[in-house]
């Protein structure tokens, strides 16, 4: 290597904060690829609930219920599971960015969910008894207006390990 070349090449690293610096032949463009993918984030969140539509009388509650509509409460180890699907960006190979993702689940679901009542302290499910199948559409609900990259595909949440409902923003008729 002649030294002429050898300080060129110092003189544009010291420019760019050391990193080596981006010639000709670095800065062709890479491949994307084409193909709907589906990118999933999964939160967890804790919550009181009980199942009970006061149009009825108590005992058609626990007829109906069990349990499930004891007045004192019970609680549920959440797992939601959120997916967006779309084409991977051209420039970052990304759905959607996935910390972002997390941070719109995080403001709209598990902040006004973690350690409440649902039935009682949740404004966006005032009104509406707090089944799994209920809360899907709920979430689905206050999730879809931030999802700016991809398109929301489902939203599955696990009210026990064995337990889940999920969503695809389909309405029945
Ligand atoms: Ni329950």
């Amino acid at each position: 290597m002649s030294r002429t070349l050898a300080t060129k090449k110092t003189a544009a690293r010291s420019k760019n904060n050391g990193a080596p610096a981006r010639s000709a032949r670095s800065a062709e463009s890479v491949r994307s690829l084409k193909g709907l993918v589906n990118v999933t984030r999964q939160v967890h969140f804790n919550s009181a609930h009980r199942l009970y539509n006061p149009a009825f009388s108590d005992s058609w509650n626990e007829e109906q219920f069990g349990l499930c509509t004891n007045p004192h409460w019970h609680g549920h180890n959440y797992v939601l599971e959120v997916t967006v699907r779309g084409e991977p960006d051209d420039i970052t190979g990304y759905v959607i960015d996935l910390g972002e993702l997390k941070r719109v689940l995080n403001e709209t679901i598990v902040k006004k969910c973690d350690h409440r009542n649902l039935n009682e302290e949740v404004d966006f499910l005032r009104g509406v008894i707090p089944s799994t199948e209920n809360l899907v559409i709920a979430f689905w609900n206050e999730i879809e207006p931030h999802i700016k990259s991809g398109k929301l595909h489902s939203v599955r949440l696990y009210e026990t390990p064995r337990n889940f409902a999920e969503y695809f923003g389909h309405s029945a008729s």
